[in-house]
């Protein structure tokens, strides 16, 4: 007879300073998956919406462009974008058995890259239009 455990819920968010790397991989994956996709339907809504001519898609770009909220997003856009990419990477390896056993650290390298790339980048979001 096989036995049981009760090892509680995986969804049970409180118990998150349990969680190993590997869960923080797996929340921050299917996080900035789903940020992207919010942010595909937004900007397609966007895009779509600013119809009227080229002078009022461009009006509408740079006016958008020129609001400090929406660099500040842009710079967070990037970071989800960058990590999703670079874990994707690193998961699609794993799927097909490379770097089994540093799991851990190609995830810390994801999010080392990602910042390093991330703060390279505000001064180009951040200095205007
Ligand atoms: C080079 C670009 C990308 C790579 C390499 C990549 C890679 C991956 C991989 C490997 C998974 C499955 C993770 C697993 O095993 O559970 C995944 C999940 C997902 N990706 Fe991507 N992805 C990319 C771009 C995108 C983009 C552009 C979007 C959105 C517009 C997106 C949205 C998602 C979503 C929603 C999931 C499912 C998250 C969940 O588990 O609920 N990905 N991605």
């Amino acid at each position: 007879m096989s036995e049981t455990y009760d090892r509680g819920a995986v969804e049970d968010f409180g118990r998150w300073r349990e969680f190993k790397p590997g869960m923080w991989a797996w929340i921050f994956h299917k996080f900035t998956g789903w940020v992207l996709v919010g942010y595909l339907f937004t900007h397609i809504a966007v895009l779509s919406t600013a119809t009227g001519g080229d002078v009022l898609y461009t009006n509408t770009l740079q006016g958008l462009e020129e609001l400090l909220v929406v660099r500040v997003l842009e710079v967070g856009l990037l970071s989800v974008a960058v990590f999703h990419i670079l874990n994707g990477v690193r998961l699609l390896f794993v799927d097909l058995g490379f770097g089994l056993e540093n799991q851990d650290k190609s995830f810390y390298a994801s999010l080392v890259v990602t910042a390093a790339i991330v703060v390279a980048s505000v001064p180009t979001f951040l200095s205007g239009v």
